[in-house]
């Protein structure tokens, strides 16, 4: 198969930058480049990463991903290019846009995203905000796509903080046609604007359900997700979530209640015997290391969508 690249799409902020259509072409590419079945060609291209958070998975494999396909990535780190010393996004989205054939962004504010589209003549990837986390979303319903074959009849449970990971699952659920069920403490529930979105590009009754019961959310799910319950920047309540969260952990007898054919995901890192047990991490139906290896192949797709 040879790809080209899709003019449709400009920047990658969100998940709903894509059509479900989009999102299923660009994860069965994905899947043949997995297969090696894929002919995409980068040479020349350059991608710039800027990190303001800490990055195993995504930088790997947005940099091995960019080397595979013949280009090249350039590590712009904060500490050491003007952007740590508060250069203003736009000045910063110009120039570096005048280099670079397309910028993958890991920052806080999802407002800071948009500024840097904003001015940015070449496109932006969304590399995980305090929103929303879409090249996650892509490896993750990759992995779904590889062990159903299909979104329609999928449930897919998070448990756990309605967070940037849980924020892009609904969307991304919501465009594919995926049954979404969130399980979280009172407080913790997922942005409002994100329930609304996806309410909006899926009207089904059953197609999300948001609820503080962790019973009711795994009862004959297909996947059953976590991520951790203290994000990146929110160190400072990581104690106090721990107790509120206690109930809201993997174990091997919640697992008992999903589908016998469930399959588990974790979008990693993990706090191991905090949101999940270590058993569960490590059992049969976990997938969680085909999930992590999927988010080259995933980007690798993307990459060579929008670039
Ligand atoms: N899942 C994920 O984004 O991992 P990193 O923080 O290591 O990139
Ligand atoms: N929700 C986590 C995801 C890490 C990949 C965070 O933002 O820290």
């Amino acid at each position: 198969m040879t790809v080209s690249n899709n003019p449709n799409l400009k920047h990658f902020l969100s998940c709903t930058d894509l059509t479900g259509h989009q999102i299923n072409s660009l994860i069965d590419i994905a899947i043949d480049l997995k297969r090696e079945g894929c002919n995409i060609n980068l040479r020349n291209k350059v991608l710039g990463l800027i990190f303001n958070k800490a990055s195993t998975r995504t930088r790997v494999s947005f940099q091995v991903a960019m080397s595979r396909l013949g280009g090249t990535t350039i590590d712009l780190n904060p500490n050491t290019t003007q952007i740590g010393r508060g250069e203003e996004i736009k000045d910063t989205a110009r120039v570096l846009s005048r280099y670079c054939d397309v910028l993958a962004i890991r920052t806080f504010k999802q407002s800071d995203l948009e500024e840097y589209a904003k001015w940015s003549t070449k496109p932006i990837i969304n590399a995980l905000s305090d929103l929303e986390h879409p090249c996650q979303a892509l490896a993750d319903f990759m992995t779904i796509k590889e062990e159903f074959g299909s979104f329609g009849n999928v449930t897919l449970t998070f448990i756990g903080d309605g967070n940037n990971v849980a924020n892009s699952l609904i969307l991304c659920g919501a465009l594919l046609g995926s049954k979404i069920r969130i399980a979280c403490p009172k407080g913790y529930e997922p942005n409002i604007s994100i329930i609304n979105k996806a309410k909006e590009l899926n009207n089904n009754s059953d197609s999300l359900l948001i609820t503080n019961d962790v019973l009711e959310a795994v009862n004959g799910a297909n996947v059953v997700y976590t991520d951790v319950w203290s994000s990146m920047g929110q160190e400072d309540t990581k104690i106090l979530k721990d107790r509120v969260f206690e109930e809201y952990s993997i174990t091997n007898k919640l697992l008992n209640f999903a589908n016998p054919d469930a399959i588990v995901l974790h979008c990693l890192p993990a706090y191991r015997d905090k949101e999940i047990t270590d058993e569960v991490i490590d059992c049969k139906q976990s997938r969680i290391f085909d999930q992590a290896e999927n988010r080259m192949h995933a980007q690798q797709a993307l990459l060579s969508y929008i670039v």
